[in-house]
């Protein structure tokens, strides 16, 4: 594992967002590939159905390391229609985790980043404008080589007067500008933990349904992909599906279990309203994702669809990666694992089974 993180956490959001991305991310050497791409995902030919999902490539820069890295499936860091604040700082600190972390638990939270890695990351989900984005994701796209694909995330943004009506609309104005930047693959942010919302838009099965139906409309052809959450009932995940499964190309799964995040001296470790309990990820949600992926091969088999599984959740290394793989995910993602080893899609090239 490298010790420098891509991604500092030691650093504000902004200097990172400026001068990074660090460690062997900051090499802008391209790893060559010698033989063609045999996979593929959404109908593009990939090296390897692997990639980093929403959230640490948090601007062109950073997605044109990945790509340079061999992360052939990188997604560009969600955006908005607006610009929107990052949370203060600090934004990640690792967690310590006994085993598999079920929800509703009390984390200790500090700046040890060891293996096996586990950390929260309380962002809020930031943007800039789409005069900053549009040509910065735009640029990053058209960076990949042939073998790789470039991912646009977003996310809409709840009105003040929580209107149904302008939350869709910013919904289809947000497709229409990721659309606008010619990425290949869109991905909309069902659930995002860190809004202050209690309940994850996938968890409204009729409004995730309004949602990516609106979608569909703006971006014709494009695939779309959903980022969902954990669901712990697979009859509620049954449903799910068939009211959205048929209408999306992929779903990615899973984003962070929410836990209480402490400090050592037993206070709220991230400062700030409504950030007490944060998302957590890396190894300890690995057995979430993966349960993920398998519930949802087999409910796609059962349902008739077509969808694509994007297996995410502490696959850090190849043996992670097969996991999934025979789980039934057609792709795989690493955030956490990804940060802190900028090598590890070339490890799960030379070393994994299931390529
Ligand atoms: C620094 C960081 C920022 C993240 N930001 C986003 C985001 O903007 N949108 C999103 O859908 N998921 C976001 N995530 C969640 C990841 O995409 C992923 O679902 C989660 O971290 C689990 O994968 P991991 O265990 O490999 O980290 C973020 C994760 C990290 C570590």
């Amino acid at each position: 594992m490298s010790s420098v993180p891509f991604y500092d956490p030691a650093k504000s959001y902004l200097d990172n967002f400026e001068h990074g991305p660090f460690g062997l991310f900051a090499d802008t050497t391209p790893t060559s590939q010698t033989s063609e791409p045999k996979h593929e995902f959404l109908g593009h030919a990939v090296y390897a159905p692997f990639g980093i999902p929403a959230g640490p490539l948090i601007n062109g820069k950073y997605v044109k390391a990945a790509l340079d890295k061999g992360f052939d499936i990188p997604v560009y860091k969600t955006v908005r229609t607006r610009r929107y604040e990052c949370h203060p700082w600090p934004n990640v600190l690792a967690v310590k985790v006994e085993g598999d972390l079920a929800t509703d638990r009390t984390l200790v939270a500090n700046h040890d980043y060891a293996e096996p890695l586990s950390i929260t990351n309380s962002f809020g989900v930031p943007s800039f404008d789409p005069e900053f984005w549009q040509p910065d994701m735009a640029d990053a796209a058209a960076y990949a080589r042939p073998g790789q694909v470039v991912v646009g995330s977003f996310q809409g943004t709840l009105p003040e007067n929580g209107s149904v009506a302008s939350y869709l609309e910013d919904f289809k104005l947000g497709a229409r500008l990721v659309r606008e930047t010619g990425v290949k693959i869109i991905e909309v942010n069902l659930s995002c933990p860190n809004e202050g919302t209690a309940n994850l838009l996938c968890f409204d099965i009729q409004r995730s349904r309004e949602v990516v139906e609106a979608i569909k409309g703006e971006i014709g052809s494009v695939p779309l992909v959903i980022k969902m959450a954990y669901y712990k009932d697979e009859d509620r995940l049954r449903a799910f599906l068939r009211e959205v499964g048929g209408v999306v190309d992929g779903i990615a799964a899973i984003n962070t279990i929410s836990a209480e995040i402490l400090d050592e001296d037993g206070k709220q470790a991230l400062p700030g309203e409504g950030r007490l309990r944060s998302g957590v990820c890396g190894h300890a949600v690995k057995w979430a994702g993966v349960v993920m992926a398998s519930r949802l091969a087999r409910l796609r088999e059962e349902l008739g669809m077509k969808f694509e599984i994007v297996g995410v959740g502490g696959a850090g290394s190849a043996a992670a990666f097969d996991e999934y793989r025979r789980a039934g995910a057609d792709a795989v993602m690493s955030a956490t694992s990804a940060m802190w080893n900028p090598l590890l899609a070339q490890e799960i090239k030379e070393h994994a089974h299931e390529l």
